[in-house]
């Protein structure tokens, strides 16, 4: 199964793609968190992308572009794979599109989760994550069982420097300009399902899961 997961900044695609990574046994390729991982270790590509980052701006295509066709590459993919957060922009769509044809490969289904802007802000501002194993909260809808503290490793937690209230409503902006446009590449392609991006977790994953189904969802 191979799936684009899109919405805008913290509509859940990651909490949903790592459901789905698990259900499928298929690797989440998430381009924001190998953004991160190369920021933290302050490689080149880390260098070059911070402070895109820090602004709530998108990190330039032919930056991404690179990365996507790297981990493409690898062998974990064969099976399949869940892109979230990729692609953002319509040279991103276009890019990858020649790229899955050079590799014989077709996408199954976009996702795109749908939620209002008051819910991206809630969901954004809440979210915390441990500086350790990573493991994401919310502080009203998962806490974690000791405040400041992941459950998983005991490491401290932290928010995104993204995910101040300001930096949120400007990316929000960013993914109206230039990463809604998108949907239209998709559009025609009959491939576009939308999803009610409202609800809890589980539920959202019922209705992806569902609308997998309707797409063949044993295929691999
Ligand atoms: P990225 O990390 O991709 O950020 P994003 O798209 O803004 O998405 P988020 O990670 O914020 O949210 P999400 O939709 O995954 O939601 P999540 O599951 O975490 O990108 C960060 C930056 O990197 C970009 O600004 C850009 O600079 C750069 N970048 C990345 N990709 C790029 C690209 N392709 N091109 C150019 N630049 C790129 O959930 C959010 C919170 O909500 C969590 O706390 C979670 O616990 C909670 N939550 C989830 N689901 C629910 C629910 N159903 N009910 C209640 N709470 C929920």
């Amino acid at each position: 199964m191979k799936i684009i997961l899109f919405g805008p900044p913290g509509a859940g695609k990651g909490t949903q793609s790592r459901r789905l990574s698990e259900t499928f046994g298929i690797p989440q390729i998430s381009t924001g968190d190998i953004l991160r991982e190369n920021v933290k270790y302050q490689t080149e590509l880390g260098k070059a992308a911070l402070a895109y980052m820090e602004k709530g701006e998108l990190v330039p295509d032919e930056l991404i572009l690179r990365l996507i066709k790297e981990r493409l590459c690898s062998e974990d993919t064969k099976a399949g794979f869940i892109l979230d957060g990729f692609p953002r922009t319509i040279n991103q769509a276009e890019g990858l599109s020649n790229l899955l044809k050079e590799m014989g490969i077709e996408i199954d289904v976009v996702i795109n989760v749908d939620v209002t802007d008051a819910v991206i802000i809630e969901r954004n501002i809440g979210r915390r994550l441990c500086s350790d194993c990573q493991m994401m909260y919310h502080i009203e809808f998962s806490p974690p069982k000791k405040e400041g503290i992941c459950n998983k490793c005991g490491g401290g937690l932290y928010q995104r420097i993204d995910d101040r209230e300001d930096k949120v409503r400007y990316r929000i902006e960013v993914y109206k300009k230039e990463t809604a446009p998108v949907l239209n590449f998709y559009k025609g392609s009959g491939l576009l399902k939308v999803i009610n991006g409202i609800g809890t977790e589980d539920e959202i994953n019922r209705r992806i899961l569902s609308e997998l189904d309707t797409k063949g969802g044993s295929k691999q």
